[in-house]
């Protein structure tokens, strides 16, 4: 049994293990517009979800339990790079290892396309959002002052792949 920390109350919370993760689809968008409006200062809008599902680089994921959406993500993959633009749970559902799950779905997925590092911009006050990008290996490379229209600096946090990362994954698909 877990407790909600966050909201500091005793309340059981399962972990996230029914939880499965899958391609956003334009149904899936009043749901996360839901949990947007709830999680950000500044939300995105459904043109801008459109917008990303549209994006030959954007790569969107939910994260769905028993047929209802909790979290989802929304990255880019240019090149050899990945940068993250949004990452959200559902206030319910917090602390269960969701936010967890969908960055590490992604960040091996950017390994098996051969990415080498992850980027992303974090408010400096998101204390949680930083706990779980530095649990999962990301570092603060910059300072971007007054990054957010509140006037807020961001964090440029960077997750850096081993360099013999792609290597060995070619040596164990037998890839030459
Ligand atoms: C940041 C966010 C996505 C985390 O999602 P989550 O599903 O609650 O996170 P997880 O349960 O996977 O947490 C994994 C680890 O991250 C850290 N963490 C997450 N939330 C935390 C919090 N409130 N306080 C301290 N550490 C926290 C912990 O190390 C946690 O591991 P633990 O629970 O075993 O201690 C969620 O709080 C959220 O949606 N916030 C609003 C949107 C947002 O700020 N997005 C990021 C924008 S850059």
């Amino acid at each position: 049994m877990l407790v909600n920390k966050e909201a500091g109350e005793i309340q059981p919370l399962q972990p996230a293990q029914a939880v499965s993760l899958r391609p956003l689809v334009e149904a899936d968008l009043p749901a996360v517009l839901a949990i947007e409006q709830s999680a950000f200062l500044i939300p995105w809008t459904r043109a801008s979800f459109l917008h990303e599902l549209h994006n030959p680089h954007g790569r969107l994921l939910v994260a769905d339990e028993q047929g209802q959406v909790i979290g989802y993500f929304c990255n880019w993959l240019v090149a050899d790079e990945v940068h993250i633009l949004r990452v959200a749970v559902h206030p319910d559902h917090r602390r269960r290892g969701v936010g967890r799950l969908l960055l590490q779905a992604t960040l091996a997925e950017a390994r098996r396309c051969r990415a080498h590092s992850a980027s992303l911009e974090v408010r400096r006050s998101n204390l949680p959002a930083i706990a779980l990008y530095q649990e999962l290996g990301f570092c603060q490379v910059a300072v971007r002052r007054r990054y957010y229209e509140n006037g807020e600096d961001a964090l440029l946090m960077v997750c850096a792949f081993p360099p013999d990362n792609n290597m060995l994954e070619m040596k164990s698909s037998g890839e030459p």
